[in-house]
């Protein structure tokens, strides 16, 4: 099993987003489109964070359908406010859930997520239009700090919708 990435109260975690980003933002603006640019961002993002899941859902009419992704297999649709991508789509905000046995409506899409974040990506007029969603198998695996990076990059993402 692969050793932990720094954890979110590890100081080293933004040393880890700062020296990822140029690279993130390179591919995301170099890609043909949003789905190659969605692709190579959870590819980099699951590498260093060495989480257990990684990956984005895209919003088609009531439901978030599986996009790219890295990791084990993973529910291929997830309903409008339900669950933590459903509830961050419906809330259009970021949610860091540090247990996910105590978020009401959790979708356990593998038993090994022990907690999770989910970032909206926004087109330019301000529309969810998909979320990242990345699960660690340990319990308080993201904080303010994986939020703080991981919005400009959805941010970034989303202007290329
Ligand atoms: N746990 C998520 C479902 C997606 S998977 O974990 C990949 C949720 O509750 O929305």
């Amino acid at each position: 099993m692969r050793s932990p990435a720094p954890s979110s109260s590890n100081p080293d975690r933004e040393g880890l987003y700062r020296a990822m980003r140029p690279r993130v933002e390179a591919l995301i603006a170099g890609a043909p489109d949003l789905l190659a640019a969605m692709a190579n961002t959870a590819a980099v993002l699951h590498a260093a964070l060495g989480v257990h899941w990684t990956g984005f859902y895209r919003a088609q009419g009531d439901a978030l359908l599986l996009g790219p992704f890295q990791g084990p297999p993973a529910c291929d649709r997830l309903p409008f406010g339900r669950g933590v991508c459903g509830t961050a789509w419906q809330q259009g905000r970021t949610l860091v859930v540090p247990d996910v046995d105590l978020f009401p409506g959790h979708i356990a899409c593998s038993a090994l997520s022990r907690s999770e974040i989910v970032v909206p990506v926004r087109d330019p007029a301000g529309t969810t239009i998909a979320v990242l969603d990345i699960d660690s198998a340990v319990p308080d695996g993201f904080s303010a700090v994986d939020a703080r990076y991981l919005e400009p990059i959805c941010d970034l993402l989303g202007s290329r919708a």
